[in-house]
């Protein structure tokens, strides 16, 4: 079977497409790189021992993207390629709404000239908003989208949801995650922001590096069991398998609908015991100072697994001390690398 990954050189695609090679999928990448790194391809052939073709194609253009249509017969396509940023998609809308709805109508209309019927849409807890709800069940309402990021993600659900009404032919799993972290076991490849980094966890091992001075709690007055935030960390290799899951399940059934599913490990997790937890797994002490919330955060989210574990049989085995141990020996290559070449203030 040959699967298409877009956005195969980023964060979750890269560790992807090494878990399905690992699986005996045959697979290709088209991402433009517009928020990675080519020289990813040569670590996945180091850890996959197979290198990956990419086309560095803009999902936007259409025609451009025929090409990988008209040269691989495709049996499955797994779509990352998306902006992914909140805080961009703030101060930039427009933006958003083109790369994110464009890219994805391009897919599904080749998809249906093609006739390609297994697809995998990257989604996001986002959708759920800020609800009361814990945890977060499949069937809990989404609430109004906190950002253009978000909303993207709503419009895309529904754009697969009526393209399967118009044409049952057409099979999808709509995979909403949780906060992905972490790094590849044998760090050779992990996050790498191109921008600087805005999540939790690159933005403690960047403090522990020294790239930054210091990090910022937003906010430990909320009403949690240490007054910061709760999130549900899952970790990327395990983030990845459940993608490989999804797409054996999606073959091998018949679907009358989108199938939603979360992908956390169902624990909740707080910014400063994650922080404590990089302090027991590093062996140093962070540098953190207690700030104001940030605007849009939920005080507390996390999955409730049951259906990612009975529908495909996926069962997450790494905990929050396993992504900050990869991400810091991660964040330790990556800076040795570099040589310290730049300071982020
Ligand atoms: C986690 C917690 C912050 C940085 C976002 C997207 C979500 C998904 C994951 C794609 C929050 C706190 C953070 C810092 C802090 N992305 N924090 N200081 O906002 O939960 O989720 O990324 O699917 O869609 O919304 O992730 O890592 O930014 O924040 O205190 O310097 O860490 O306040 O409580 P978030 P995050």
């Amino acid at each position: 079977m040959k699967i298409l990954v877009t956005g195969g050189t980023g964060y979750i695609g890269s560790h992807t497409l090494v878990d399905l090679m690992d699986n005996g999928f045959e697979v290709i990448s088209v991402d433009n790189q517009s928020n990675s790194d080519i020289g990813v391809l040569e670590n996945i052939r180091l850890i996959a021992g197979k290198s990956v073709k990419n086309y560095s194609i803009d999902l936007c253009d259409k025609e451009k993207t025929r090409i990988i249509f008209e040269e691989n017969k495709i049996d499955g396509i797994i779509h990352f390629a998306a902006f992914k940023s909140v805080n961009d998609s703030v101060s930039m809308p427009l933006e958003y709404y083109h790369n994110n709805l464009n890219s994805l109508l391009n897919v599904l209309s080749l998809m249906n000239e093609y006739k390609v019927n297994n697809f995998i849409f990257s989604s996001s807890c986002s959708v759920y908003g800020n609800t009361q709800e814990l945890p977060v069940t499949e069937m809990t309402p989404t609430q109004e989208a906190e950002c253009p990021y978000a909303r993207t993600k709503q419009i895309g659900e529904k754009i697969v949801e009526e393209f399967i009404l118009a044409n049952p032919w057409f099979k999808s799993i709509l995979l909403r995650y949780f906060n992905p972290a972490g790094a590849h076991e044998s760090c050779l490849m992990g996050e790498s922001p191109i921008n600087k980094a805005a999540n939790l966890v690159p933005v403690i091992t960047e403090t522990g590096i020294g790239k930054r001075d210091a990090m910022t709690v937003f906010g430990t007055d909320y009403d949690t069991r240490d007054g910061s935030c709760i999130r549900d960390y899952i970790h990327v290799m395990d983030l990845a398998n459940a993608h490989t899951k999804a797409l054996q399940y999606l073959i091998n059934n018949i679907l009358d609908k989108a199938e939603i599913i979360n992908l956390g490990i169902g624990e909740g997790v707080s910014v400063l015991e994650a922080i404590k937890a990089f302090e027991t797994t590093s062996g140093q002490k962070l540098n953190y100072s207690i700030g104001p919330r940030r605007e849009g955060d939920v005080v507390a989210v996390y999955a409730n697994k049951q259906k990612a574990e009975s529908l495909l049989g996926w069962k997450p085995t790494r905990t929050i001390d396993d992504i900050m141990r990869t991400a810091w020996a991660w964040e330790k290559k990556r800076s040795s690398q570099k040589r310290n070449k730049y300071h982020i203030n």
